[in-house]
């Protein structure tokens, strides 16, 4: 046990006590951002005169052996120590001598986990977004090449109106361009600097808070010590982002679960994107899909376990927040496997565009349209609605289509129609003539496309 508080303490820890309060098997994840921020906080030391050039280097010299021997595997990271905070003092001092006692002048571990955390959810955070935007990218290709790749649209999982898959997707886009701004408001919510907050009052020690904060790339000094050390509503604004990005990907995965099925087949799953059963050899299950739908749950406990935790306590820093970790770095490696493997599912899949298409003539998903043709012809609707009732009823009892129904039975029903009901009802029109902004019509989405593409290039240029 390698502790850095023993000297008020007259007892050794009891090696359980020891084990449930040390958090080194988990926070040894972020080492490098604990490394980091020390190498911040010694420069800043050196600038402000509180230590010297020389105690400086050798303090940042012995940093960077550490670092490099923890990433070349040299130096193995032990539940000998507390936790991160410890190790990297405890070898620094093993290496430099006194010098390395001089490190924590002017810090706490509570600033310093503070820091550490905000550093590691920063960087995870950005690169949560650029998967995100490699999805943005495969959705606005399925959309580019499916304008006029018909489909049925639905409501309560009944044929609703036929729409194209560039449409449906297109509602994806949307979500995940929301997914996208929220991480990069996030982003720029928490982007500033804990560190010289201290246990929760800040220092004595003329510290330069700017420097820091600018050294670590952060807009600025956090405002009050005893939130900079007690705040995790990053964390949880992050979870929540990545809880609301596990929704998407789950409705889209049962979607596509849906699509795959034996009685849709308007998709195929590659077979590296697939699983077979052991039992029953004709099986290919949709199992990737699935365990994105099922992961969901995992990021959505992540979430409520961070704002159970956080929800009674007092300030500034307890121990309690410790528990913010672990679950995080579950979510956070749950969200980019998922992301990754969705958008690999999505971009290996195969269309069946041809039974898409029939389904889409099927089901009656043209009997708006069908109204709409005598509110033209100055039925009202309501009345419209009713004759178009009293046809579905009709090609129900047939067993036929309404683009079946000759122009007699038409007749028969209403006097009004013409033989140009054909062309209003059939596929092209339906989903043609709908062109006010977000509808599926080609010309709007056409203008949609152009939006998303001028999106995706600014933030390739930024
Ligand atoms: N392991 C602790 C954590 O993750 C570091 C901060 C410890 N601070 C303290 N006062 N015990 O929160």
């Amino acid at each position: 046990m390698a502790q850095l508080w023993g000297g008020r303490f007259t007892k050794e820890t009891d090696q359980l006590v020891y084990n449930f309060n040390a958090s080194i098997s988990f926070d040894q994840k972020f080492y490098r951002q604990d490394i980091r921020g020390s190498i911040a906080h010694v420069t800043m030391l050196a600038a402000t005169g509180i230590l010297t050039e020389d105690e400086k280097h050798q303090i940042i010299d012995g940093l960077h052996g550490i670092l490099e021997d923890v990433t070349s595997g040299k130096l193995a990271i032990t539940s000998e120590y507390e936790d991160i905070h410890s190790f990297v003092e405890a070898n620094l001092i093993d290496r430099i001598g006194d010098v390395g006692k001089k490190l924590h002048t002017g810090r706490s571990r509570n600033d310093q986990v503070a820091l550490d955390m905000r550093l590691y959810t920063r960087d995870e955070l950005l690169e949560v977004r650029e998967l995100i935007f490699e999805l943005l990218r495969e959705l606005h290709k399925l959309m580019k090449e499916n304008v006029e790749t018909y489909m049925p649209g639905f409501t309560h999982l009944q044929k609703a109106q036929p729409v194209t898959f560039a449409h449906h997707v297109g509602a994806y886009m949307e979500m995940f361009k929301r997914d996208y701004g929220r991480l990069t408001d996030i982003y720029h919510r928490m982007n500033y600097c804990p560190l010289g907050a201290g246990a929760l009052a800040g220092t004595t020690y003329p510290l330069d808070r700017d420097m820091t904060a600018q050294l670590l790339g952060f807009d600025g000094p956090t405002l009050n010590s005893m939130d900079s050390v007690a705040d995790r509503d990053y964390v949880i604004e992050m979870l929540s982002a990545f809880a609301t990005i596990m929704m998407h990907l789950s409705r889209f995965s049962e979607e596509i679960i849906i699509w795959n099925s034996n009685e849709y087949q308007f998709v195929e799953l590659d077979d590296a994107y697939s699983t077979g059963s052991s039992i029953m050899p004709q099986k290919k299950n949709p199992d990737i899909a699935e365990l994105v739908r099922g992961k969901t749950g995992r990021v959505y406990g992540a979430l409520m376990s961070l704002l159970t935790t956080m929800k009674g306590i007092p300030l500034a820093y307890n121990k309690d927040m410790q528990e913010d970790k672990e679950l995080t770095f579950d979510a956070i490696d749950t969200v980019k496997g998922c992301i990754s493997l969705f958008t690999g599912m999505i971009s290996s899949m195969k269309l069946n565009q041809a039974v898409m298409k029939k389904s889409a003539m099927n089901g009656f998903t043209n009997a708006t349209d069908a109204a709409d043709y005598l509110v033209n012809h100055g039925v009202p609707f309501r009345d419209a609605h009713g004759i178009i009732g009293q046809i579905v009823l009709y090609c129900i009892d047939k067993n036929i289509s309404l683009e079946e129904m000759s122009l007699e039975e038409y007749k028969a029903i209403s006097p009004v129609f013409e033989q140009d009901i054909y062309e209003a009802i059939s596929l092209e029109t339906c989903v043609g003539k709908r062109n006010t902004i977000g509808a599926p019509g080609k010309t709007a989405m056409e203008q949609v496309i152009a939006v998303n593409e001028a999106f995706l290039k600014s933030i390739e240029e930024a």
